[in-house]
C-alpha cells in the first residue's frame, strides 16, 4: 500500500479539494521528527476562511491513526503524518527483494528514444581530461535513461574531419615514420602536428600544401583518404583502451566525416529559408537579434565547417532515429555553439530541435603536478586511470585487507574513484582532482560506497543458510533501520530527478547518502551477533540484502562495478 496515496485519499474526502491538489501539496518535512509526510493547510485558509493552525487543528481531530498511520500532528498551519513503520519496512523491503535489480527502474521511457552524444574526441589528438568528463556524464546518463525504460542510443561524434586533417597529411608525408606512428600513434601525430606548425611559420607555402590534401580528401582521392581512414583507426584502438577500461560502449561512432557529404543539403535548405546572409564572403545566419554572433554555415573559400556539420548531424539523426531527446554532452566552453546551432535549426523551422538539449559541465583542475604528465603538457586519460589504480593498490595493500584478486579489485575502485569525482557534483561546477578525497575511503568517494557494499556482502556471506527471505520484517523495526529503509524506498525518486536534469549527480549523493546510512545502521542494529535473537537477525539480513541490491544498481548508473570484498 502506498503511503501517500493513503493520506491522500484521507485528505481529499475531508478537506473537499481534487486529488491532484492535495498530492501536489504534500510536502516531506525538513526533519524526520516531525513526521514522514506534511500536508501544509495554507492554501484552504481563503476558502475556508479560517487561520491555517486552526484548520490544521480541525482536520487532525478527524483523522484517525489506521493500519498505515501511527498518528496526525498538528503544528503550525502543517498536518504532520506519522507511518507505521512497522508496514513501512516490512513493505518497501519486501517490494524491493521482489524487484531486485529493477529496483528504482521504471517504464516511462517506453516507445522513447533518447540519444546521448558523449565522449567525442579529435582524432589524432589525445582524448583529454575533459573529454573524459563528458565520457563519465554520458555514460551514466545512458545507462540512467535505459533504467527508466527509453531506448537509449550512445554516439561518439568524432572530430574526424576538418582542415587540420590536411595538415596531418601533408606533415606525415614530410616526416612522418609509420613504424614509430603503428607503435604510439597519437603521440606521433601530435609530435608531427605540431612540427608543421613550426615549420609552416618559416614556410607558408606548407599551409597552401595542407589545403591542397584537405581538398584532396574532401574529394575522395584514394591516398588522402586511405590516409586518413589509417590515421582515425590507429586514434580509435587507442580511445576503444581507455572505453573498455571504463565499460562503456558506442553504438555508432559516426563523426564529422560522416557529415562532410550531407552538409549541400542543409546549406540549401537555409537558403530556401531565406536564412542565409553574406558576410565578408561567408554565408551566415545573422543572430544578432537574440545577441549572438552569427553562425557561420559557408565559409569564403567555401569550405563548410564544424557548427553546419553539427545540424547535418542533427538532421540526420532526426530522421534515422526520430527522437525524443537528443542530448550533447558537451564542455560549458562551447555553449554558444549549441545556442547558435538550436536557433538556426529551429527559425529553419525544425520544429523537433526543441528536443536538442547541450548538457554543459565545468573545467577540471589539476592542481600542482600531482597528476601524471609522463607525456609532457597534455595529459593522458589513460595515466589519470593507470595512477588510480596503482594508488588504491598501494593503499588495499597498506591496509593488509584480505583481497582475493587484487587487480581486479585496485582495477575496479580505482577506476571508480575517477568516475565519482566526475559525477559528485552538479555537472556545471568545476572540478579540482585531488587523489586525496577520490581515494578517500571514509569520505564522500567510490571507496567508500563500494566499501560499505562490500562490508554488507561480507555479513550475507556470513550468513549462509540462513533463509531470511521470508522474515517478519516486523521485528526489524528501530530508529535508524527505519531512516535506511526510507531512503531504500527513494531510490526512483533520484534516478528520475537525475534524468529530468540530466544531472547523474543525484544518485551519487543518493547512493552515498544510502551507504552513510546503512553504516549507521548496523552500527547499532548487530546482525550476525550471538545474542541477536534469530527472527530479529533475519529481519535485519532481509534489510543488508535489499540494501547492498541497491547500491550496486546505483553505482552501475553511474558506471562504477562493485566488488564483493574489499
Ligand atoms: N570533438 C569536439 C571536441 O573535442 C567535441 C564534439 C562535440 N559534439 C558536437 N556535436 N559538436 O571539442
Amino acid at each position: 500500500m502506498d503511503f501517500k496515496e493513503h493520506i491522500t485519499d484521507k485528505l481529499t474526502e475531508l478537506t473537499g479539494l481534487d486529488r491532484e491538489t492535495v498530492s501536489a501539496a504534500m510536502e516531506t518535512p525538513p526533519d524526520e521528527k516531525l513526521g514522514d509526510l506534511a500536508f501544509p493547510c495554507f492554501p484552504l485558509a481563503k476558502v475556508m476562511r479560517k487561520a491555517p493552525p486552526l484548520i490544521a487543528q480541525e482536520l487532525a481531530s478527524k483523522l484517525s491513526a489506521d493500519d498505515l498511520i501511527d498518528k496526525v500532528d498538528a503544528v503550525g498551519g502543517y498536518l504532520n503524518f506519522f507511518f507505521n513503520r512497522s508496514v513501512f519496512i516490512s513493505d518497501t523491503v519486501s517490494a524491493a527483494m521482489d524487484a531486485g535489480n529493477s529496483w528504482g527502474s521504471a517504464d516511462i521511457g517506453r516507445g522513447k528514444t533518447v540519444l546521448v552524444e558523449y565522449s567525442s574526441p579529435n582524432i589524432a589528438k589525445p582524448f583529454h581530461i575533459g573529454h573524459l568528463f563528458s565520457t563519465a556524464i554520458g555514460n551514466s546518463l545512458a545507462r540512467i535513461y535505459k533504467f527508466l525504460g527509453y531506448d537509449v542510443q550512445s554516439l561518439n561524434h568524432l572530430g574526424d574531419w576538418g582542415t587540420q586533417f590536411g595538415k596531418l597529411i601533408c606533415a606525415y608525408k614530410r616526416w612522418g615514420d609509420p613504424e614509430i606512428i603503428e607503435k604510439d600513434p597519437i603521440n606521433e601525430l601530435l609530435k608531427i602536428y605540431v612540427k608543421f606548425h613550426e615549420e609552416a611559420e618559416k614556410d607558408p607555402s606548407l599551409e597552401d600544401e595542407a589545403r591542397e590534401y584537405f581538398k584532396k580528401l574532401e574529394d575522395g582521392d584514394e591516398e588522402a583518404t586511405s590516409l586518413w581512414k589509417h590515421f582515425r583507426d590507429l586514434s580509435l584502438v587507442e580511445f576503444n583502451r581507455v572505453y573498455d577500461m571504463l565499460g562503456v560502449k558506442f553504438d555508432s561512432y559516426n563523426g564529422e566525416a560522416f557529415y562532410s557529404d550531407k552538409m549541400d543539403e542543409v546549406v540549401r535548405l537555409l537558403d530556401e529559408k531565406g536564412l542565409l546572409v553574406e558576410s565578408e564572403g561567408a554565408k551566415v545566419v545573422d543572430l544578432s537579434d537574440m545577441d549572438m554572433p552569427p553562425c557561420i554555415i559557408l565559409k569564403s573559400d567555401g569550405a563548410t565547417i564544424y557548427a553546419t556539420r553539427d545540424i547535418a548531424a542533427a538532421l540526420y539523426r532526426h530522421r534515422t532515429y526520430s527522437f525524443y531527446k537528443n542530448i550533447y554532452v558537451v564542455g560549458l566552453p562551447q555553449s554558444l555553439h549549441f545556442r547558435q546551432i538550436f536557433e538556426t535549426m529551429r527559425r529553419a523551422g525544425w520544429e523537433w530541435s526543441k528536443d536538442c538539449v547541450h548538457v554543459g559541465f565545468g573545467l577540471v583542475k589539476l592542481p600542482g603536478k600531482n597528476m601524471s604528465t609522463r607525456h609532457g603538457d597534455v595529459i593522458f586519460l589513460e595515466d589519470v586511470l593507470n595512477e588510480s589504480i596503482e594508488k588504491t593498490r598501494a593503499i588495499i595493500e597498506k591496509n593488509n585487507s584480505a583481497v582475493d584478486d587484487i587487480d581486479a579489485v585496485s582495477k575496479k575502485i580505482g577506476i571508480g574513484a575517477v568516475l565519482y569525482t566526475f559525477l559528485k557534483n552538479s555537472r556545471e561546477k568545476d572540478i579540482v582532482f585531488s587523489w586525496d578525497t577520490m581515494l578517500d575511503f571514509d569520505g564522500e568517494s567510490a571507496p567508500y560506497c563500494m566499501y560499505g557494499y562490500a562490508r554488507g556482502k561480507s555479513i550475507l556471506r556470513r550468513a549462509e543458510g540462513i533463509d531470511y527471505s521470508k522474515a517478519d520484517l516486523s521485528k526489524a523495526v528501530s530508529d535508524d533501520a527505519y531512516t535506511l529503509v526510507k531512503q531504500l524506498a527513494v531510490f526512483g525518486d533520484a534516478v528520475r530527478d537525475a534524468a529530468e536534469k540530466n544531472e547523474p549527480f543525484y544518485v551519487t549523493r543518493y547512493v552515498t547518502n544510502l551507504v552513510k546510512l546503512f553504516n549507521k545502521f548496523y552500527n547499532t542494529n548487530p546482525i550476525m551477533r550471538e545474542d541477536v535473537p534469530e527472527d530479529v537477525k533475519k529481519a535485519r539480513l532481509a534489510i543488508v540484502d535489499a540494501v547492498c541490491t541497491v547500491i550496486r544498481s546505483a553505482l552501475a548508473l553511474l558506471g562504477i562495478d562493485v566488488v564483493e570484498s574489499m
